[in-house]
């Protein structure tokens, strides 16, 4: 028997696998679905304070190897989140890691104060959606790729809340073992890594961009190899541990993902492709390779590609 168990921060996780932030999960009973069919963790959608109508359609495209999405964070606001929450931990003992954004540190740290009263077990910083704008981020600009910007938003969320903060990075970015190291210096217990990879698509027909948005988020089998250069060169940044997140489909994509440094492996386009019983497979799909090539443990992998 292998042993799947990992640890985030403390958390105590039956297996690796994480459902991302932004599939399936959008109340607490789809959560609860995604928890009984495998995943040791499930990551709420992104939440901010008034909530968020998103872009208009097309806003997804997806075939075999990608998604390119730019929903646009569509969400219902804080207090739906802090009820979904809620109801989660009364009905289910899966850990359960409540994904904010904002438009500036003050407005993370005062959504990290607001959800700390649902008490998920870990809280995930999304600094990173590739392609956010409208109303009230008409200037936003992307916190992860400024090593000062990362350290204002996880200082401020800190001071906010006595739960353990993930700062979720992205690919888009020249060195993101800095971005991470700056993560780690402010405070920050783990870091997810990677949210989408920037990108569009034309369309040859109507000479035009095809999303709304006309940029979006391209996520996964086509972004694994940019997820694990960036989960590898993160864990040769830093020491707290990694939801190493981006293009997992199966097993070996996850034994890969832990060989590059990551403690958990998040899943969320695979979940498209493979449905719900994404987690069950890729869990078998895991023990199999480790029953196979002789490892007694998920602990054991973490990081044995810098061996
Ligand atoms: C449709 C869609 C919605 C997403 N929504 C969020 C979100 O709300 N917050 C977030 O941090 N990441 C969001 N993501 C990014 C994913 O959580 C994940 O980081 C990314 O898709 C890479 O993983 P994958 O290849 O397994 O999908 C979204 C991705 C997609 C495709």
């Amino acid at each position: 028997m292998v042993n799947l168990q990992t640890q985030l921060a403390g958390c105590k996780m039956a297996s690796p696998l994480v459902l991302a932030s932004g599939f399936l999960g959008l109340d607490w009973a789809s959560l609860d679905r995604v928890a009984k069919s495998g995943a040791a963790a499930v990551t709420t959608k992104s939440c901010n304070l008034e909530g968020r109508d998103g872009y208009s359609n097309p806003t997804v495209l997806a075939n075999e190897n990608y998604m390119l999405n730019a929903i646009g964070l569509a969400n219902a606001g804080i207090e739906h989140e802090i009820d979904e929450i809620s109801t989660f931990k009364k009905k289910s003992q899966a850990v359960i890691i409540g994904s904010i954004f904002e438009s500036s540190p003050e407005k993370f740290a005062e959504v990290a104060k607001r959800i700390s009263t649902a008490k998920p077990h870990l809280i995930e910083l999304d600094l990173s959606c590739p392609h956010l704008g409208g109303k009230g981020f008409e200037n936003y600009k992307d916190f992860a790729s400024d090593p000062k910007s990362i350290s204002e938003v996880v200082k401020a969320t800190k001071k906010a809340t006595k739960i353990p903060i993930f700062a979720k990075l992205s690919p888009n970015v020249p060195n993101i073992g800095e971005l991470a190291k700056a993560a780690e210096s402010a405070g920050a217990n783990g870091i997810t890594a990677i949210n989408t990879a920037g990108g569009m698509l034309i369309s040859a027909d109507f000479q035009k961009p095809i999303l709304s948005n006309k940029y979006g988020g391209l996520s996964g089998p086509a972004i694994k190899p940019i997820a694990l250069k960036s989960v590898y060169q993160i864990y040769e940044s830093v020491k707290i541990p990694i939801i190493g997140t981006g293009g997992v489909a199966t097993g070996e994509d996850a034994i890969e993902m832990l060989l590059a440094g990551a403690a958990a492996v998040g899943i969320g386009t695979a979940t498209y492709h493979r449905g719900i019983e994404a987690f069950k497979l890729i869990e078998s799909e895991m023990q199999h390779w480790m029953e196979k090539n002789k490892s007694g443990s998920v602990k054991e992998l973490i990081g044995k590609a810098h061996e």
